[in-house]
Order: structure tokens, then sequence, then C-alpha cells
């Protein structure tokens, strides 16, 4: 793990008997002082530091918000652990569809029974699903053992909240409906030392008839282009070499800035950062991915021949009915522009099966698609009823026989694709960004090529973090077998 350094602020030197600060971070970094406090008496007392556990349940964006709750809980002076055991449990929960909070609530149960045991033990639930109304009741009612609920975007609160608690000594809960604010300059611990996620957006404006993110993600806020800068400058410096740009449709970025940016100028700036050698984005909504974004991926060095852009459906008419505003016919001709423009890139999507109202004429619609564009790889997903979307309250939702078997055709056809497409490359040689030693061959390491395929070879683990060329001698269906090549002047 790695730290993101803003510490020009010391948290010995914050007064703790004065008012907190109104300002932000100023006023989190008060919280974590005193917590801090509370840390150091818990040490006394056991004779250890409190532990703490984190597990993610969403998407990349989540991911990148238990980094920044992760920086904060190690700055008050926790340690962390693996283990479920631990002082402080926190989810970060994700609600896009329905097994997704099952997941959760079987977690909560294993948790209580826990807490039973270590008179400690506190329990923190965050992220998509708590800003359901539905589920805050039901954790106040039926799950009186979770201590602190708190929602998406009030993420950088967590020390302020955990003090309450400890000095309130009952369950918290702090949910807002939606924000303007977007505070920087907390710490962050990032999973790996050599890559990391930025967020450039924040929120969704789209409002496809089936989604709930725009809903417990609130409306599209961007950071601004320096404050980007700024934090990617900063993670080259502590070495990283690629960065992901993270956003729900990163192709509106900047819409609604004060001096506005398009998302390809952005990548324009970030391309001429020093010492950065890839980067990659998600997620691009079809809508709205420009031919000036065509044209930076073009001529960037940087930028990795990568592409998701999820499809979610062939047919013309469940598009319309998803609200995704474009048909099938201009998806496969934005696909044709960008293989003109960028030949070898490889391209990713999502699919939704079983739709309401989707008729198997309309399945097939998406059977094509999948054939015509020959994906790298697609994210198959059964649709799942989100109360308060659109789609929820749309008759004709398909039996779940039936789309279980349209799913199984579906990806099958996935699969058989893409064992082919993915070894495009066979017998080339590459760039590999090399992310670690290989978990199943010893002697070996793992890494991946620009356009996202894993490759293993040969290698010490002190080639982490670093780019090789590599020759890709063996396709195995969704990954390579390599070896690397002796580099000029070594
Ligand atoms: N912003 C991204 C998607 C975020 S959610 C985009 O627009 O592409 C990730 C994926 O989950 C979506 O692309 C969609 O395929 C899937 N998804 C979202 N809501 C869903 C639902 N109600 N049922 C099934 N899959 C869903
Ligand atoms: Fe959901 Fe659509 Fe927004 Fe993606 S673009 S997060 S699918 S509403
Ligand atoms: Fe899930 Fe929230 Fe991401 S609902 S997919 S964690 S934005």
């Amino acid at each position: 793990m790695s730290r993101e350094m803003y510490n020009e602020i010391d948290l010995a030197k914050i007064n703790l008997n004065a008012e907190p600060p109104t300002e932000e971070p100023a006023r989190q970094y008060y919280f974590m002082a005193k917590c801090r406090e509370w840390v150091r008496e818990f040490e006394r007392k056991n004779g250890r530091l409190p532990c703490f556990f984190t597990q993610t349940f969403g998407c990349q964006m989540n991911a990148r918000d238990s980094e920044k709750l992760t920086g904060i809980l190690l700055q008050m002076g926790f340690a962390e652990t693996e283990e479920e055991t631990a002082d402080f449990v926190l989810y970060n929960t994700c609600t896009v569809r329905e097994n997704a909070n099952q997941r959760v609530y079987g977690r909560l149960g294993y948790l209580n029974t826990l807490k039973k045991k270590n008179p400690h033990m506190m329990i923190a639930l965050c992220g998509c699903m708590t800003q359901e109304p539905e589920t805050v009741e039901k954790l106040k009612k039926s799950y009186r053992f979770v201590d602190v609920i708190f929602g998406t975007h009030n993420i950088f609160k967590l020390a302020e909240l955990m003090w309450r608690r400890l000095t309130e000594n009952r369950q918290v809960v702090e949910i807002w409906k939606d924000t303007e604010q977007i505070v920087e300059e907390l710490p962050v611990e990032r999973k790996f030392p050599f890559k990391s996620g930025v967020n450039i957006m924040f929120g969704c404006n789209n409002f496809c008839s089936y989604c709930i993110v725009p809903y417990v993600r609130g409306r599209e806020r961007s950071r601004k282009p320096e404050d980007i800068l700024d934090e990617i400058r900063r993670l080259v410096s502590e070495g990283v070499v690629e960065v992901m740009l993270l956003g729900q449709n990163v192709n509106s970025y900047g819409k609604n800035l004060d001096t506005p940016l398009t998302f390809a100028g952005l990548l324009r700036q970030v391309e001429c950062i020093e010492g950065l050698r890839r980067v990659r984005f998600m997620t691009s909504h079809p809508k709205d991915l420009s031919d000036e974004l065509i044209q930076v991926m073009k001529e960037s060095g940087k930028i990795c021949h990568h592409l998701h852009l999820p499809v979610q459906s062939g047919s013309s008419r469940i598009l319309k009915a998803m609200n995704r505003r474009y048909t099938k016919e201009q998806y496969l001709e934005l696909v044709d522009r960008i293989r003109a423009a960028v030949p070898d890139i490889s391209l990713t999507t999502d699919i939704i099966v079983g739709f309401p109202g989707e008729t198997e004429e309309d399945f097939q619609e998406t059977m094509d698609v999948v054939r015509k564009v020959e994906f790298d790889s697609a994210f198959t997903f059964i649709y799942s009823k989100r109360t308060g979307t659109p789609a929820a309250a749309m008759e004709d939702q398909v039996e779940p026989e039936v789309v279980k078997d349209r799913f199984d055709r579906l990806l099958a056809q996935v699969q058989q694709i893409s064992a082919r497409v993915c070894a495009r490359d066979l017998h080339t040689v590459r760039e590999v960004l090399v992310e670690g030693p290989d978990d199943h061959m010893e002697g070996y390491v793992t890494g991946r090529l620009g356009n996202n395929t894993l490759v293993h070879f040969p290698g010490d683990p002190s080639l982490t973090g670093t780019i090789l060329p590599v020759y890709l001698e063996e396709s195995r269906g969704f990954y390579y077998m390599g070896s690397p090549l002796p580099v000029a002047g070594t």
C-alpha cells in the first residue's frame, strides 16, 4: 500500500481544546486528531493498536472511496487487517443490483455474531446502499448493532462521525441527499504503488431507466482540472505510472465547470504530465463520445488502446425504453469510427439481459451486436429491478427462466468471441506493466498490456511497477504466457 501525502497538516499541532473548525478539510483533520487520542488511549489500555477491516462491494469509484476511507483510518492511527474480526469493520456498499444488497445483509448477520464476542467492535456502513431511505429504515429497525451509517456524499466525514459514535454512544446516522461540495486534500491510501484511480467527476445525470446510480450518487459534478492535474502530478512523484480517470460518464466531464473544458481537452493536459506512462478512463457513455476524443486517442502516446463502451442492449426499441439515447445503428457506426482511427483498440462492454419487454427478437439484436463488434470481453448482467427507477414500474417484466436461458446463450457467445479476439497480439512484442508476483506460479510475475489483457512471464517481483517489452508466446484464452526481452542498455 502507498500513502498519498497531504501532510502539510500536522495532527500534533491541532488544538483539541478549541472548538472544531467549520472549514473543510481542517474540520476533518481536527476530528482525526481527536480520534487519534482515542486510539492512543485504546493502545494504553489493551497493549495493542485497534485494527480495522474494510470491504468494497461496488465499482471502481467505490474502490477509490475506500482508499480515501482507509487513508483517514490510518491517519488516526488504526492498524489495517485482513480479518473481519477487527475492532472497526467498514463496508462500502453497492446497490446497482439486488444481489449486491443481499451480500451485504448476509455479511452483517455474520458480523453481529462476531460483535457479541468482541465488545470493542464497531461496525460502519457507507456507500450507495445507505443512500436509499428503505435501507436506512431497515438498518435502524433491525440492525441496531451497526454503529455508524453514512452515505456517498459525506465519506470525507468519517472521522467526525466516528468521534460522534465514541462520544454519544449510540447509532449515528448521517445521510445527505445530494451535495455540491467536493472536499479535496484528505489522506488517501492506495492499493497499488504504481497505478491509481483518479476521480474526475462524481454523480450522474443520465437516468437510464433501469439504473439507481443517479439517485444514490447525486447530480454530475466535475472536479477542477487544476485539482485533477495536481493530484496526478503528486501521484507520479510518488511512483505511479498509470492512472485510471474515473466517472460514471467521463465523456460529459467539464460541462458544469466555471470555465468549461471537454474530456478530450482534459486528456490532452493529463498527457503532458512528465513521468506518467499510461492513461485509462471509464466509463464512456456512447451518446457523448466525441470525435475530438477519438482524435486525442489516435494522437496520444499514453492513452491505452482500450475503451469500455457499455452497449446495454442491441435492440433500438429496448435502448429507447432504457433511455440510453442512441440506437443500435448509431452504436455500430461509432464503433466503426473508433476502429478506423485506432485499429488495435480493444473494446469491452456491459450488457443487460431481460429488461422489461425484451422479446426474443430484441435479444437476437443484442447477439447480433456482440457478433459484429467482437468485444474483448463483456460484463453480462441479468436485469435487476431497482425500486424507484422508471423501469421497475414497467409492465412486461420478463420471466426469470426466459432471462436465464438468454443469459446463458449470451455468455457462451461472448466467451467464444473473446477467446479468439484476445489472442490477436499473439507472437508480437508488447509493453507490459508488471503488477506483482504471479499468485499461482513460483518465479513468475503478472502484468497488463495497454489493452488490459493479463500476461504472465518469468520474472522477479522487484520488477513490479516497471513497463517492459514482453514477447507474447502463447495465448490461453483470456491471458498470455510471455517471455521478457532483454532491455537495451542492461
Ligand atoms: N455509468 C456506467 C455504468 C455504471 S453501473 C455506464 O453508464 O455505462 C455498471 C453496469 O451495471 C451498467 O453498465 C449496467 O450494465 C449494469 N446495471 C445497472 N443497473 C442495472 C440493473 N438494474 N440491472 C442489471 N444491471 C444493471
Ligand atoms: Fe447508470 Fe446510465 Fe448513469 Fe451509467 S449513465 S450510471 S447506467 S444512469
Ligand atoms: Fe454500485 Fe454505487 Fe458503483 S451502486 S456500481 S457502487 S456507483
